[in-house]
């Protein structure tokens, strides 16, 4: 079969080797967008009279059977004809004889992939968006109900002050306001059209390469022809906000699982996000939370992939840049898969308030309250400190937590000591006294949540 470039070629390639170099098996998701960007083409061709109106719309009403059929489901994709773009030229000539030719003239394949691909991930930026919201929404439900549960807050994985449940649940609606906007801002540099760059240099045809990005709702035009072509920072802007995504979700994953052992019982997920062992009956595995741990790796290893491919390649397009593109589907499916199965985990996860709030009740974490006390009567904090560091191993020592020491052992380890600690120590007073900007004091809790349903709003 006669390729579309086969013009200077004397022996026809062997099949094997076609479908090495094809990349349509992948590309073929670019459909839509490669159609969306030669419809805006043919129509600046034709407005700057380098095609005629009725060449323009022969082409345009291919174009949009070819759409349609995709749409079907019925375009048989080959490898013969490497990619999305010959492959669409293929259908276009056959649909509509040789005016289709018509279609490539003043363009390249190296620009034209590049605005597919600007096209695709504007698309999925504005939707994983809608997503994180979602997600976000999830979290301050949840907060909401909970602004008063309590929960150990660790350091090193030890016991260190008890926290609202809500403050540990809105750390990560403020992680994934972070994310949020890193995507807003990365579709600043990204809502830029490469289209009409040519292959490298730019065209001799007078086109209008600002009605071409006016029609595709591009805010510009690449300034250089050949960083045009070039260009693959977006995608990596994309890719690394996807990392930081998929890191914090992994982060909550790993919460998740340790919550829902055993050994804490602090949440128990809905069914629908959980699933059974084929030969313990007794088993609940959290296996969306563990895929969403294990998939983080695939997003930072198409990042690694996209940042190695390019730290070698000359200007401007090389054939290995086709290896951006299965990385690129991969992260957008895993990120929005990711963030929308976190969204309903946390909707229907159920809390179990007493195990959390009987766990701040057999620990040590209400000992800074005690240096504090003392501190705040007058004793140098690092006197109080050893003071009270005293009493946490006198404890330990008789089986039992501060709460639980007598008033008389309190005097005898300062005079300072008071009835009044009994109701500091409590692990509520420990958490609402916590009112300092942004501390998990239930005053500061609440505000937060104002503030939090104040940024969805505004989105
Ligand atoms: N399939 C190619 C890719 O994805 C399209 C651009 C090909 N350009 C070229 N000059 N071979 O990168």
């Amino acid at each position: 079969m006669t390729k579309l470039w086969g013009g200077r070629f004397t022996k026809s390639a062997e099949e094997w080797v076609d479908a090495f170099g094809a990349s349509i098996p992948f590309d073929q998701e670019l459909v839509e967008e490669d159609i969306e960007g030669s419809l805006a083409h043919v129509k600046m061709l034709a407005a700057c009279n380098i095609i005629t109106e009725e060449e323009a719309e022969t082409i345009k009403n291919g174009l949009e059977k070819i759409l349609q059929k995709s749409k079907n489901g019925s375009l048989e994709y080959s490898v013969q004809n490497e990619d999305i773009h010959l492959n669409i030229e293929k259908f276009l000539t056959d649909e509509i004889g040789p005016t289709g030719g018509k279609l490539h003239t003043g363009r390249s394949r190296n620009d034209q992939v590049a605005t597919d691909m600007h096209l695709y991930l504007r698309k999925h930026t504005k939707e994983i968006m809608e997503v994180i919201k979602q997600m976000q929404q999830a979290l301050i439900n949840q907060a909401e109900n909970h602004v008063e549960t309590l929960i150990p807050g660790y350091t090193h994985l030890q016991r260190a002050q008890p926290v609202s449940f809500a403050h540990h649940l809105l750390a990560y609606f403020w992680m994934l306001e972070r994310d949020y906007g890193r995507l807003e801002d990365s579709l600043k540099r990204l809502n830029i059209s490469p289209l009409g760059a040519g292959a490298l240099a730019g065209t001799t045809f007078p086109i209008d390469r600002g009605y071409t990005a006016e029609l595709l709702g591009f805010d510009g035009i690449y300034e250089n022809s050949l960083d045009a072509v070039s260009d693959r920072d977006f995608i990596l802007e994309f890719m690394s906000a996807s990392a930081m995504i998929m890191m914090h979700l992994s982060r909550l994953a790993e919460e998740f699982i340790l919550w829902s052992s055993q050994e804490f019982q602090f949440i128990e997920l809905d069914d629908t996000f959980a699933t059974g062992s084929s030969i313990m009956p007794q088993k609940k595995n959290p296996d969306m939370a563990e895929l969403i741990r294990g998939k983080t790796g695939r997003v930072y290893g198409s990042l690694v992939s996209l940042l190695t491919l390019l730290k070698g390649l000359p200007l401007a397009y090389n054939k290995d840049m086709q290896e951006d593109k299965e990385g690129m589907f991969d992260t957008v499916t895993t990120v929005k898969g990711s963030l929308k199965i976190f969204a309903g985990m946390i909707d229907t996860m159920s809390v179990n308030t007493e195990v959390m709030e009987k766990e701040t009740h057999s620990d040590f974490s209400n000992a800074t309250e005690l240096a504090d006390y003392l501190a705040s009567k007058g004793m140098p904090f690092r006197e109080a400190h050893e003071v009270v560091g005293k009493l946490v191993l006198q404890c330990i020592q008789k089986g039992i937590f501060l709460l639980d020491l007598p008033l008389a052992d309190y005097k005898e380890a300062s005079s300072l000591f008071e009835e009044d600690i009994f109701e500091v120590l409590k692990p509520s007073t420990v958490v609402a006294r916590r009112n300092s900007a942004g501390g998990t004091g239930f005053e500061q809790v609440k505000k937060a949540i104002v503030l939090g349903k104040k940024k969805l709003e505004e989105k």
